[in-house]
């Protein structure tokens, strides 16, 4: 199946750096590709929905949980983790990546557990999204700002307590990253025909963006941001998928494993607009901009991607 190239699936990445020191990353060959980014993160720190779950719904009152066969067939131990997946997600190839362990679930740590992690952790949640209302139809889940607030807590409660001084916690913020994979489910629980496509992507994105920045004023002050004001300052952000060619859609369709055209191209709307944000985002904010290196990220994303046992 083919998809037109504007909907392959395609990763955006973001590096808010003031921090960065350019010169070590331009000084690398792009012979080093296992270096990218500078070459390490101390943490990944994963927001998003069933797309990166890696255990979330199976601490909250939810229909939506993956935590049995065959899920996980194909992960380590061939167990269910509440990952909706058979295998690893995109995050835990990420953590894999750059070296760093799987980020594990918020919702399954004890207290003592999260101060001792400074690895990164996961906060996605299957069913949510970035409008409040999206997925709870089916039960709890931790939408966008819940997930930020959670972030939020575990640098309160959590990293503070091991990073003991503000520089300290400043360094490790900045040299962890975020991975952003959320939104498609506010098209499957919020979206129907009488709404104006234009629209809802404009709303939808402007909650996303909110997420991740804060308007100081009238004008979006790019340089005044909600997780950027936490502390974060490498983003790497996924579009959404072709909600289209989703499995169950896929298998509803007439022709049956043909793509729901109509889906795809109301998401391509989002992308289209998201792509535009984060490169205005990128432009506002003391940006590195290395071209080569999205393009890069993204291609060697596809070839994890397309692996099914790793
Ligand atoms: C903290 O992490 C270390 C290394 O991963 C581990 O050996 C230790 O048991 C952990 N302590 C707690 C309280 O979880
Ligand atoms: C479509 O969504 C709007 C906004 O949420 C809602 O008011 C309306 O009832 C929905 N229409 C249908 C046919 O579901």
């Amino acid at each position: 199946m083919e998809l037109p190239s504007s909907l392959k699936p395609f990763f955006l990445l973001l590096f808010v750096s003031c921090l960065l020191n350019v010169s070590t990353i331009i000084s690398q060959s792009l012979k080093q590709e296992d270096v990218l980014f500078g070459g390490k993160f101390q943490a990944l720190y994963v927001i998003g929905d069933s797309l990166v779950d890696s255990g979330n719904n199976n601490y909250l009152p939810t229909k939506v949980k993956s935590n049995f066969a065959p899920y996980g067939s194909d992960f380590e131990g061939g167990k269910p983790t509440g990952r909706f997946s058979n295998g690893k997600t995109i995050a835990d190839y990420i953590a894999i990546y750059y070296g760093l362990p799987l980020a594990p679930a918020y919702m399954g740590l004890s207290e003592g557990q999260k101060n001792n992690i400074s690895t990164g952790i996961n906060y996605a949640s299957a069913s949510c999204g970035v409008f409040p209302a999206t997925g709870k139809q089916l039960g709890e889940c931790l939408s966008m700002d819940v997930q930020v607030n959670y972030f939020k807590e575990t640098i309160d409660k959590n990293l503070k307590k091991r990073f003991k001084t503000k520089p300290e916690l400043s360094k490790h913020l900045a040299k962890s990253l975020f991975m952003i994979a959320i939104g498609i489910n506010d098209y499957v629980f919020l979206y129907n025909k009488t709404i104006d496509p234009n629209e809802f992507a404009d709303k939808l994105l402007h909650e996303y963006m909110t997420q991740i920045q804060v308007h100081s004023t009238e004008d979006f002050d790019f340089c005044v941001q909600r997780l950027q004001r936490l502390g974060a300052r490498k983003f790497f952000i996924n579009n959404l998928k072709p909600l289209g060619c989703y499995p169950n859609t896929l298998a509803r369709n007439v022709p049956s494993g043909s793509c729901n055209e109509g889906a795809n191209l109301l998401i391509s709307i989002f992308n289209t607009k998201l792509r535009k944000a984060l490169a205005h985002f990128k432009e506002n904010s003391c940006m590195w901009k290395q071209k080569w290196f999205t393009r890069f990220f993204q291609r060697r994303v596809h070839t994890q991607a397309a692996v099914p046992r790793m």
